[in-house]
């Protein structure tokens, strides 16, 4: 996607395209078809994972508003936090990240890294991280600062249209591969990469099912915020390009009743809660790590995984399919779950 040429201002600083990769040892160990991996845990902005591609317009954004300071917020663990601190650290910004709960203490996994950046890091206590962003944007403004916000996981107008190039990269890879997968399989938070991934497949024509497997209860919830956030994009796409090419005019001119009937998102994968790690998706981890020495973590991808390994074993391939999984990043938190990571 020539977001420049759309009118928008971009920062480089996912290394794109990334890789994509069979996992024949995998697919065999679940008696399954075969099994690609989309490596965008390799977008390689400390660490990576697939805050990369959104933060490349967002933080492009907010270069345009000429800020100083970039705030966001997320659980203690977040990859998203992370790699926007890393990100403004990049560009010069001062980076602020609200944070659920209490200080734990420890500064551990994705915690560590927020501290070696040197972000300046806010608990919420009891409140949620979300509700104190305003509070935190007025705090920055009262000490003269000129703040940008980024709501949680990076997930709006902006974040969402960075993913559509995800999937221009894997129509790309499977056209030069001879590959046709019947469906691609994304671990969903706050949604931003299934609408984008959603909003690609219609663009680049990919007949493929994609599968946002929520890390989190309420997929009805979820299902609604994809489609509101595919909704804002469009409108921010109408905004910004005065004409568009016939691909684009296929996806601006769908109802929200047809672009709601493209997500498909279910919480099956859950278990008792966001980042409280199952026994499906530490099983996955351990899968995929020793058939193909390939990372995941308990939180987003090792679920995500999970529900492909559940279809596979359940036989909803044959041999012969191809499915995708997206590799979104998220190792970092591993090590703040050394004890049930190390238990087997
Ligand atoms: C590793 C990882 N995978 C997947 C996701 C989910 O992406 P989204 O919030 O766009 O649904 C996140 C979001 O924080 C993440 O950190």
């Amino acid at each position: 996607m020539d977001f420049e040429k759309m009118g928008f201002r971009r920062v480089k600083l996912a290394e794109t395209p990334t890789p994509f990769e069979e996992a024949p040892r995998f697919s065999k160990a679940v008696g399954g078809p075969r099994i690609f991996l989309k490596r965008d845990d390799a977008t390689g902005l400390a660490l990576g994972g697939n805050k990369a591609r959104k933060l490349e317009l967002l933080m492009g954004e907010a270069l345009e508003l000429g800020v100083d300071t970039v705030i966001t917020c997320g659980g203690p663990q977040s990859n998203h936090a992370r790699m926007t601190a890393a990100a403004a650290r990049k560009l010069g910004l001062h980076p602020v990240l609200v944070l659920d709960g209490d200080d734990p203490g420890k500064r551990e996994g994705n915690l560590l890294l927020d501290h070696l950046l040197g972000a300046e890091i806010i608990f919420s206590g009891h409140r949620s991280s979300g509700d104190l962003l305003d509070e935190v944007k007025d705090m920055v403004i009262a000490r003269g600062g000129k703040p940008y916000v980024i709501p949680l996981g990076g997930s709006n107008a902006f974040g969402a249209l960075a993913y559509i190039e995800c999937m221009e990269e894997i129509v790309g890879q499977c056209k030069s591969l001879g590959v046709l997968p019947k469906a691609l399989y994304v671990a969903s938070g706050s949604v931003g990469t299934l609408a984008g991934l959603i909003m690609g497949k219609v663009i680049f024509g990919a007949g493929l099912t994609i599968k946002g497997k929520a890390v989190s209860p309420g997929a009805e919830a979820k299902a609604q915020r994809t489609v509101q956030l595919m909704t804002e994009a469009l409108s921010l796409l109408r905004s910004r390009v005065p004409s568009v090419g016939a691909d684009l005019a296929r996806l601006l001119n769908m109802s929200v009743e047809s672009l709601s009937e493209l997500v498909d998102i279910d919480d099956r994968q859950v278990g008792e809660g966001y980042a409280i790690p199952t026994e499906a998706g530490l099983e996955a981890i351990r899968l995929l790590a020793r058939t193909e020495g390939v990372l995941t973590d308990p939180v987003y991808t090792g679920k995500a995984l999970a529900g492909l390994v559940k279809d596979a074993r359940d036989g909803l391939y044959s041999r012969d399919d191809a499915v995708i999984f997206l590799h979104t990043g998220g190792v970092p938190s591993d090590f703040a779950f050394h004890e049930i990571l190390s238990r087997q």
